[in-house]
């Protein structure tokens, strides 16, 4: 197992291009930590970043990947749709793209499938949903201006809505929903599987002040392979089939999160992760004017 070259796995996509497994997260990154982090990740060998208009951060993202001095075309980069632009798509993806400085971008996700008045961002838009939505993603395809477009919290219930519609004439490329041990959604995972969507995993490492850390079983797994519980989480969601999206702005966490090579976790160690029986989610619905999570699975 000592060849074993986790950091350089890829995810092949319905459109036929590959993901890197191991990506870099900007959720809460403040823009004035998440340059060096960029520059940090890109420079220890990451080749996947992942942000979104929502987090008030895709310039600096976009000087972050300058600094590095790793070519454009070597990185894959994810940014989404917010919320309030659903209706605006052409002008949000250019917005996207001129703050991140960049031509294209690897994958456009609608972040969530909501779509919120503009106006006043408490309320859903009135006869407007998340196919119409899609709708307007979908001819994005072919502009150069995105490789790849997919989505991101969306439950069995919203997929096959979507999938089932149609004006749907693009499978999403990806799916990128929250997975860990605590809330693995195995029914969405194999459905995601089933229709050709790529998933990748937010929260991996269970966000911030996470009691992953704490998990015995983990602890347990992680000393005896002489790794930190961390690690194993990534390389875990790694092995399940799905890209893995860690954010630190801390250089040392940075590097250790992609630390993954030379060792693999056995079956054994996968079925104990997979039988961790406590549950917890990082990302809710409560705070939107629209459910999106049914409580079944996700
Ligand atoms: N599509 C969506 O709706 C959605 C929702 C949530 C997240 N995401 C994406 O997924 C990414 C990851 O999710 P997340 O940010 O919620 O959480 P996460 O990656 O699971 O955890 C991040 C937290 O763990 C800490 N951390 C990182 N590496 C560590 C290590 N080796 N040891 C100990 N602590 C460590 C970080 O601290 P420091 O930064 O201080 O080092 C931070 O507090 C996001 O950044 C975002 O890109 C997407």
């Amino acid at each position: 197992m000592a060849s074993t070259k986790n950091t350089a796995k890829t995810f092949k996509l319905n459109t036929g291009d590959a993901i890197p497994a191991i990506g870099l997260g900007t959720w809460q990154s403040k823009p004035d930590e998440v340059r060096t982090a960029v520059k940090d990740a890109l420079q220890a060998g990451y080749r996947h970043i992942d942000t979104a208009a929502a987090y008030g951060n895709e310039k600096e993202v976009g000087e972050g990947i300058r600094d590095s001095g790793v070519p454009r075309e070597q990185i894959w980069l994810t940014t989404k749709l917010d919320n309030p632009w659903h209706t605006r798509v052409p002008e949000a993806i250019d917005r996207s793209l001129s703050n991140l400085g960049t031509d294209y971008v690897d994958l456009y996700l609608m972040h969530w499938p909501a779509s919120l008045n503009p106006d006043d961002t408490s309320k859903a838009l009135e006869g407007w949903d998340f196919v119409d939505t899609w709708r307007e993603l979908q001819k994005l395809v072919g502009s150069g201006k995105v490789k790849n477009i997919g989505v991101s919290n969306f439950a069995i219930k919203n997929l096959e809505r979507l999938l089932n519609d149609p004006s749907c004439k693009v499978v999403p490329a990806a799916n990128q929903i929250e997975l860990h041990p605590c809330n693995p959604s195995p029914k969405l995972v194999a459905y995601c599987a089933e229709k050709g969507i790529h998933c990748s995993g937010y929260s991996p490492l269970g966000s911030s002040d996470s009691p992953l850390g704490k998990n015995e079983s983990l602890k347990k797994i992680a000393e005896a392979k002489g790794k930190t519980v961390q690690q194993v989480l990534l390389l875990w969601g790694v092995q399940k089939g799905w890209s893995v999206l860690p954010k630190s702005v801390t250089k040392s966490r940075i590097e250790a999160n992609y630390d993954l090579d030379g060792w693999s976790l056995t079956d054994e160690e996968m079925k104990q992760i997979d039988s961790i029986k406590e549950r917890f989610k990082v990302c809710g619905d409560g705070w939107l004017p629209v459910q999106v999570f049914f409580g079944d699975d996700e």
